[in-house]
């Protein structure tokens, strides 16, 4: 049998509950059988500091690059905190970008953002865009899935209860898979 295609994915949100890991949780039970999803943890990942860099990039990072690198595509799920993207995940993102390669130039990259609010984290996603072409990702610009009022959208386990989102999702998955193939 064909090795699955690769999708790596994370989320700026560092909380246990968040509806954006929740999402990626539930991208990974969407997927179709010939793709697999490992949803990677960014929280210890130091804040970036050139000192730091300067002295040693840091082994978390060095392993967070090398995951990015053995992708084939990259699912990232953002919140919106005061109309853009979470620091962590800027961080991440920062820390990809530097040293001797940058793992997401080129990388079929899908984007998705759930808030409680009722644009559905839409200006943060932009944000994100933007600081993705600096990156080279190859990002879809669609179908776009914005997960607005997400309070409604997830049973209180974190399960996707919302069949309209799952369907986004779904579409956002097979576009990201069809961009690996091509
Ligand atoms: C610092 C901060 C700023 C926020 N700013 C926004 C915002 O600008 N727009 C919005 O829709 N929601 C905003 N929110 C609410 C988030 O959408 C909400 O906390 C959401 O659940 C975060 O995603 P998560 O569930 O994945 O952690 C903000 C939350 C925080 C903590």
């Amino acid at each position: 049998m064909a090795d699955k295609i690769k999708i790596v994915g994370f989320t700026g949100s560092l909380r246990k509950n968040s509806y954006n890991l929740a999402a990626l949780r539930a991208a990974a039970t969407l997927l179709p059988e010939e793709a697999e999803l490992e949803i990677l943890d960014i929280s210890a990942l130091p804040f970036f500091n050139e000192d730091v860099e300067a002295e040693g990039v840091p082994e978390v990072v060095h392993k967070f690059k090398e995951k990015l690198a053995a992708a084939d595509a990259v699912l990232l799920a953002t919140p919106e905190y005061n109309y853009s993207l979470p620091p962590a995940l800027k961080n991440a993102l920062d820390w990809a970008s530097r040293g001797d390669y940058n793992p997401l130039a080129n990388k079929p990259t899908a984007i998705m953002s759930a808030s409680i609010g009722m644009f559905g984290g839409a200006r943060a996603q932009y944000h994100l865009r933007q600081v993705c072409v600096r990156l080279n990702a190859q990002v879809l610009n669609q179908p776009e899935v914005f997960i607005a009022n997400a309070g409604t959208k997830f049973a209180e386990d974190g399960t996707l209860t919302d069949e309209r989102t799952q369907n986004s999702i779904k579409r956002l998955l097979k576009a990201l898979i069809e961009k690996v193939k091509a």
